[in-house]
């Protein structure tokens, strides 16, 4: 006997290499507690379909109590043959209460009840991630509720651009992530469909109710097509796409707090608690964990491009290369979930330096606003573009901030200038023009505030 589960057509053994190459247990005993109860909804459905009878079925669920209380305990041992956690948690089930064991897989096939517990098992870590993002949302939007009147320059190609409010930078990345938030729910609603009960390809012959096992697992639908329904890892990419996505977001937030926490930007400093030193420079603090946010990134994508390149081409319907999956789905739910908890520590404990904020706001920034001063006084938008230009080479030219020029010089440029153009030259003045929705005016930020609280409690 090969010890094996399939061992029955088999007469020599497996070389120790081949074992090792096949074997998934190191990774898939993740799933231990959702295997378990996949296989109670199972033996329950057996059992309404008459191929237990009552008792064999109490025997079944109380040895799976013993083996999941085993793996609670840390005390489950694992056995050379035990090639991942289906065979293993059955081993040991036939160990515990003998030869009716043997009864629990009537019907079933590993690639049912492997995707069953993928799915149960990414079921409950969506639930988990979606919390910790919505967390961070949540803290975004009360940083940028409480620093609504804080103002700095906004920037395009890195290019000093438009004053605009420190909120109106936070809340740019939080309505990217409530996005990320949503999508994720949308995942999840087709993650928690039921694929037991289909077998191996073919489906079920003996009669189980799948509605049954769906009610036991609490699924939200149940597979239409056994085939599909055995070999299709659209959920999982989906799932790793989610995270890839996300992970964009967060990781271009990541550089932006990179930048601002430099001497040279000196607009944000990191708390010690999310900070290094380094080993040789004493005066270092290194923003590593935000380093190590946007490093991810590239981790997770590699993760969602390795998976799609599996299952390109792959014949219908389970392939072993399908057993491939679960690496990527535990590696990518670990790091999404210490990456969506760093960020919020990071961003709630971030200091703001207000005043050096301020001060690298400059008048040149200011130029669309003089071009708008001209626009609101009649004169198309083109020639009041190309009348600010002209005053902002008068000033590069004469070595003086724009807001230096007097009202003569700026008069030779247009007429229209007049003494009310001073009020051009308030950073203050200037947010508030942008009150359209989703502008940086203090009214518009409230507003997407408020938006961001609504979708967060909907959600
Ligand atoms: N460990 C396998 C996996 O993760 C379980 C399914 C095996 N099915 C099979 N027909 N060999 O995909």
């Amino acid at each position: 006997e090969s010890g094996k589960l399939w061992g029955g057509r088999f007469v020599g053994s497996v070389d120790p290499i081949m074992e090792k190459f096949n074997s998934s247990i190191a990774y898939d005993r993740n799933l231990w507690e959702v295997d378990i109860q996949g296989s109670k909804a199972y033996s329950k459905g057996l059992q309404k379909a008459g191929l237990l009878t009552k008792a064999e079925m109490d025997r079944i669920l109380q040895g799976l109590d013993k083996v999941a209380e085993e793996w609670a305990q840390g005390t489950f041992k694992l056995h050379p043959n035990d090639e991942d956690i289906h065979t293993a948690n059955e081993r040991r089930l036939k160990e515990l209460i003998g030869d009716t064991a043997g009864k629990l897989h009537t019907g079933r096939s590993r690639n049912d009840q492997v995707v069953t517990d993928l799915r149960l098992w990414m079921r409950q870590t969506c639930s988990a991630l979606s919390a910790h993002l919505r967390e961070l949302i949540r803290s975004m939007v009360d940083r940028a509720e409480a620093e609504r009147d804080v103002l700095f320059p906004g920037y395009t190609h890195l290019q000093r651009a438009q004053p605009i409010r420190w909120s109106h930078w936070i809340l740019s990345h939080a309505v990217a992530l409530t996005r990320d938030s949503e999508r994720l729910l949308e995942v999840q609603k087709r993650i928690n469909v039921l694929p037991l009960g289909s077998g191996a390809i073919a489906g079920n012959p003996l009669g189980v109710d799948r509605e049954l096992l769906r009610t036991e697992l609490n699924f939200g639908a149940i597979t239409l097509n056994s085939m599909d329904a055995t070999s299709e890892r659209d959920f999982v990419a989906e799932f790793l796409f989610w995270a890839s996505l996300c992970m964009t977001h967060l990781s271009r937030m990541a550089e932006d707090l990179i930048l601002y926490g430099t001497k040279e930007f000196s607009f944000v400093q990191l708390s010690d608690a999310y900070s290094t030193g380094s080993s040789l420079m004493p005066q270092k603090k290194n923003p590593d964990s935000l380093e190590l946010i946007r490093s991810k990134a590239g981790r997770v994508f590699g993760r969602c491009a390795g998976l799609l390149m599996t299952l390109k081409g792959l014949p219908s319907t389970y392939n072993k290369d399908l057993q491939e999956d679960k690496e990527a789905v535990f590696e990518v739910a670990d790091t999404m979930s210490a990456v969506l908890q760093v960020t919020t520590g990071v961003i709630s404990t971030l200091q703001i330096h207000r005043e050096n904020m301020a001060h690298a706001l400059s008048p040149d920034m200011l130029a669309t606003d003089l071009a708008y001063y001209l626009v609101r006084k009649g004169m198309p938008f083109r020639q009041a573009h190309e009348a600010s230009g002209k005053a902002v080479f008068m000033a590069e030219t004469k070595g003086v901030a724009l807001n230096q020029l007097t009202l003569q010089e700026l008069q030779t440029i247009s007429p229209l200038f007049a003494g009310d153009v001073s009020k051009v030259w308030d950073y203050g003045h200037s947010v508030e023009q942008y009150g359209a929705l989703g502008g940086t005016a203090r009214s518009s930020v409230d507003w997407q505030i408020g938006q961001v609280r609504a979708l967060l409690r909907a959600q």
